[in-house]
């Protein structure tokens, strides 16, 4: 066993020792719904459940490349409503920053889209967005470059973008069901092995390859889980901690076991 106890008190001892050094960070939506975006799969509030207004066959074809092809204006009109911009970063995201700011954090891999970790200050080189993001869009068809602009336009007119060279539909590069993920998530997957404290939090991780992520840290590295619920395997390693609570209420807890919690909210109200 790594840790003196399976408890937040446990861990922020291994924190305070200088011992975790190389942190992987792995996140997914219950991050941002502080922030006001909802997440996918919570049952009432999550953005499955509340998808009926699109006339979808079920409820993740909005994300789904194949029927994207045929019926685009789901999404379009689902992007209007997620689109980056109008979203402050999350205490839990100033976390992640923190972790970054003291020389620990290792890599950040996130499913979210919302580009908020990166708003919050986490550098880019550190971030592996699984799923893409909304910073950039291109035609599914030639892959050519669309001006952001552009699509800005479409999206608050909810219309659709066509490519200027070739006349086909151009997404933002999120990944879609039916799509690979990004060379740069492929290329790091094996990452969390060389790392000392694996932190997961706000994910249902249901996806793959995402979802196999925290099974890819050596069997002694301590794991955490900040989360409402319990999910994958989290809670059967011998160094993992379980914080079944909301994230920001969870992350202020373990910076103040480590006496960071003032530096913290100070990060936070920048
Ligand atoms: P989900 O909606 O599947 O899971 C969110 C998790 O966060 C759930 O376990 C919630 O209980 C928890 N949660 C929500 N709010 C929370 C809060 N404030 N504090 C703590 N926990 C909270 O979202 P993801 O796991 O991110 O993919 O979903 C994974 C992927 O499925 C997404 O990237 C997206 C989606 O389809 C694509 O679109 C490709």
């Amino acid at each position: 066993q790594t840790l003196s106890s399976r408890t937040l008190d446990g861990l922020a001892e291994y924190l305070k020792s200088g011992k975790a050094s190389r942190i992987v960070v792995m996140t997914g939506a219950g991050i941002s719904t502080s922030a006001g975006i909802p997440d996918f799969r919570s049952p009432e509030t999550g953005l499955y459940a509340n998808l009926a207004r699109l006339n979808l066959p079920y409820a993740e074809a909005v994300f789904d490349i194949g029927y994207f092809k045929e019926n685009p204006e789901p999404f379009y009109s689902l992007a209007s409503e997620i689109y980056p911009g109008k979203f402050r970063p999350t205490i839990t995201h100033s976390f992640i920053r923190l972790l970054n700011d003291k020389g620990l954090l290792l890599k950040l891999f996130t499913q979210n889209i919302d580009c908020l970790e990166r708003e919050a200050g986490v550098p880019d080189d550190k971030i592996i967005e699984a799923h893409g993001s909304f910073a950039r869009q291109s035609c599914i068809e030639c892959k050519a470059a669309y001006p952001e602009d552009d699509i800005k336009s479409h999206i608050a007119a909810k219309t659709i973008p066509r490519c200027y060279e070739c006349q086909g539909l151009v997404k933002p590069e999120i990944v879609f069901f039916g799509e690979q993920l990004p060379a740069a998530f492929l290329e790091s997957r094996m990452v969390p092995m060389s790392s000392d404290l694996c932190i997961v939090m706000g994910t249902s991780l249901t996806v793959q390859p995402f979802a196999s992520l925290p099974g890819a840290t050596l069997p002694y590295t301590p794991r955490l889980l900040i989360n409402k619920e319990r999910v994958g395997n989290l809670g059967t390693g011998t160094d993992d901690v379980l914080l079944l609570e909301d994230c920001d209420s969870g992350v202020r807890k373990l910076a103040e076991a480590c006496g960071w919690l003032e530096e913290l909210e100070k990060l936070w109200a920048e």
